[in-house]
């Protein structure tokens, strides 16, 4: 046994994951548990990666999106017991640090000092492999591993409380909001979606979802959001038409540093930080949850290469507007979205438009990455 594998997807180089034969993960630390992964989500995280974005290097395995069940438990375990039905956080938190302790468990300061940690090492985040596998490692288990109900039962609600639900959440969260202000969010993927659905679900007056996709603008105005095509003119120019000229109260960034042009294929870093302030009001606020990196080795420019974006600051101090930034703290709103599930008061699983067998991944992480025949949120089932 001690020799055992299984089977993962592993990022092989740009534009390409294989499906190999790996280690299976063994409890290391007697805080682990092994889960065994009955879902794992593509993330639009895992395509910065994909496309050789990021300093992600050849062999990681992929996958940070992680739940399933306890098949393993270390003796240090405490809450957690084997045959327990877990979804785990995307970035890893140790629970016992200040960061940890104050709620902000995506700035856990002893997994990866002054860095987020995270499973599959994105973006050099820490030394865990992801769990697009059959089998993944949770470390700091009881703290890091939340408990659903025991069997089948909104299996892709729960599975995206690993990231996406609650950093939608939190991209509300960082923008100031309040119940009956507007908001515009930009970028309609899956992170945006739920960006818009928890902006409805806080008490939202009217929320724009911005995108050139089909698909997820579709999903948007199901969801009773409006629609902004952004191929089919300037976004904030439609925006402030609808409005009469007034501005939005709250602005969302759910793109990050891959924006385009309304081509789709122009890169251009700053487009949404510059629209979002030109189209919050005086006093407004932005979240961005969308990511920007230090280091990007495929940007459009030196600048950008180094991680520095350029955008209006002045317009942004004449305006007082406010900023929010970073990775999701994921475990200070997964246990209250987890129980919206289950209450039926939230179902965001109408953003996954995929389901697949692990050896599928290879097929989904293409489509997904082109964006096409309506890939917007892919589960694979190992
Ligand atoms: N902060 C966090 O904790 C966290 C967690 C998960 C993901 N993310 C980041 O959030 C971002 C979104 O993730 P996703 O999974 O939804 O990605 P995605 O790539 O599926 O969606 C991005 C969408 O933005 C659209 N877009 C591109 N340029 C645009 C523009 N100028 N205006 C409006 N829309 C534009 C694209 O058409 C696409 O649909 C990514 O940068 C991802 O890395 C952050
Ligand atoms: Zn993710
Ligand atoms: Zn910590």
């Amino acid at each position: 046994m001690s020799n055992a594998t299984m089977r993962a997807v592993v990022y092989e180089k740009p534009f390409s994951v294989v499906i190999r034969d790996v280690e299976k993960p063994k409890i290391v630390h007697p805080d682990d548990v092994i889960v065994k992964v009955t879902t794992s989500c593509i993330c639009g995280s895992d395509l910065h990666m994909y496309e050789g974005r990021t300093a992600a290097e050849p062999g990681i395995v992929f996958g940070h999106e992680n739940m399933g069940i306890v098949d393993e438990v270390g003796p240090a375990v405490a809450v957690l017991k084997k045959g327990d039905r877990v979804v785990m956080p995307f970035n890893v938190g140790c629970g016992r640090c200040a960061n940890c302790e104050e709620g902000r468990s995506a700035f856990c300061t002893h997994v990866n000092p002054g860095f987020v940690s995270h499973y599959d090492s994105y973006v050099a985040m820490g030394p865990y492999k992801g769990g697009q596998a059959e089998y993944v490692r949770v470390p700091y288990a009881d703290f890091n591993a939340l408990k659903l109900p025991p069997g089948k039962e909104n299996e892709a609600d729960f599975s995206l409380l690993a990231d996406i639900f609650p950093t939608g959440w939190h991209g509300v969260k960082l923008s100031g909001f309040k119940p009956g202000e507007s908001v515009v969010v930009f970028g309609g993927g899956p992170v945006g979606l739920m960006a818009a659905y928890s902006a409805n679900i806080q008490g939202a007056s009217d929320v724009y979802v911005v995108d050139r996709v089909k698909e997820r603008l579709d999903k948007a105005r199901e969801i009773g959001c409006i629609p902004i095509d952004f191929s089919k003119g300037d976004a904030v120019d439609q925006i402030l038409k609808l409005r009469g000229g007034n501005e939005v109260d709250r602005g969302v960034d759910a793109v990050g540093y891959q924006a385009t042009t309304g081509d789709g294929k122009t890169e251009q870093p700053n487009v949404v930080l510059e629209s979002l302030i030109r189209v919050v009001k005086p006093t407004g606020g932005l979240g961005i949850p969308g990511l920007y990196v230090p280091k990007d080795p495929g940007a459009p420019d030196s600048a950008a290469a180094k991680g520095y974006i350029s955008f209006p600051f002045g317009k942004l101090f004449e305006k007082g507007l406010t900023i929010g930034t970073g990775q999701c703290n994921v475990k200070s709103y997964n246990r209250y979205l987890r129980d919206l599930i289950i209450s039926g008061k939230a179902k965001p699983s109408f953003v996954v438009s995929h389901e697949v067998s692990l050896d599928q991944a290879p097929a989904a992480y293409d489509k997904f990455d082109r964006r096409v025949e309506g890939y917007t949120k892919v589960l694979l089932h190992p």
